[in-house]
């Protein structure tokens, strides 16, 4: 997907509650954005200089922002620091071999490398990983959810459409703090078995309609649902060594950062494309 106007604007949601931390964060948001607008300049040296300008900010950001930071995260007592810490060394790499390899790149090339890296080690890492700490902080019922089912999202096939409206229902069931039925674990347990029951039947349906309707961004959708089962299999590992309270939360988190956002946002753009194309 790369930048696009939603995904590089700031909300509030994003906020830590640390007030060095969140100024950080929504600088890496507008240096994505003039990121994103540098696509329309047509000037080739205004272009160097601002891909110039925008890369030692992020040079900069990195080894100042991570320490500041990891020192939040360890204050107040954050389990998985060493684990976010891991990802920061991870962000640093790539923006590294990114720097190292500038010399081999056409201008269009860092241009849409530079966006690549800013919205997978940057942006994807505070929304999914940095907000990680606000799940584990707060109380699900805490949590003011604003996804909702829409009928734009059906694409007209009963047993499909069912099971994204069920998605639906059972994120927001994840955000609710007393399970209506049964306790703790047999929620985690029913919503765990659903995700993978989903994973397996509906990508691999939606794949299907999509390789029959040719659609032509087929391989970077298989690529998004690879790494939306990678998403899940990480958490799901880390069950048996987690506080139930705090799996529970981040089950719900990546209910809504990943499942629903890809079906409201990314399987989205296949439905318009296949309405257009009917
Ligand atoms: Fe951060
Ligand atoms: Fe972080
Ligand atoms: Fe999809």
């Amino acid at each position: 997907m790369s930048l696009t106007i939603d995904n590089t604007t700031w909300k509030d949601e994003y906020c830590l509650g640390n007030l060095d931390v969140d100024k950080e964060h929504k600088k890496i948001f507008s240096l994505a954005q003039k990121t994103l607008e540098l696509q329309e300049e047509k000037d080739e040296e205004v272009i160097k200089n601002e891909l110039k300008r925008i890369i030692d900010e992020l040079g900069f950001y990195v080894a100042t922002h991570y320490l500041i930071e990891q020192e939040f995260l360890e204050t107040q007592q954050y389990p998985y620091v060493k684990e976010h810490t891991q990802l920061h060394k991870q962000a640093v790499k790539a923006l590294n071999e990114f720097i190292a390899n500038l010399g081999n790149l056409s201008i269009a090339e860092v241009q849409e490398q530079l966006c690549d890296l800013i919205e997978i080690h940057f942006l994807n890492h505070i929304l999914y990983e940095d907000s990680k700490y606000t799940a584990w902080e707060n109380s699900l019922d805490s949590y003011q959810k604003s996804f909702h089912w829409d009928e734009s999202f059906e694409i007209n096939d009963e047993a499909f459409d069912k099971r994204n409206k069920e998605l639906f229902t059972l994120a927001q069931e994840a955000f609710q703090e007393a399970p209506c039925c049964g306790s703790r674990d047999e929620k985690i347990r029913k919503m765990v078995n659903y995700v993978y029951d989903y994973m397996k039947i509906h990508f691999r349906e939606e794949e299907a309609l999509m390789k029959e309707y040719n659609y032509p961004h087929l391989a970077k959708h298989l690529l998004r649902h690879r790494n939306i089962i990678k998403q899940m299999n990480r958490l799901v590992v880390q069950l048996p060594n987690s506080d139930t309270a705090y799996f529970e939360k981040q089950l719900a988190n990546l209910l809504e950062a990943t499942f629903i956002y890809h079906v409201m946002d990314e399987d989205q753009n296949f439905r318009k494309w296949i309405k257009e194309a009917q």
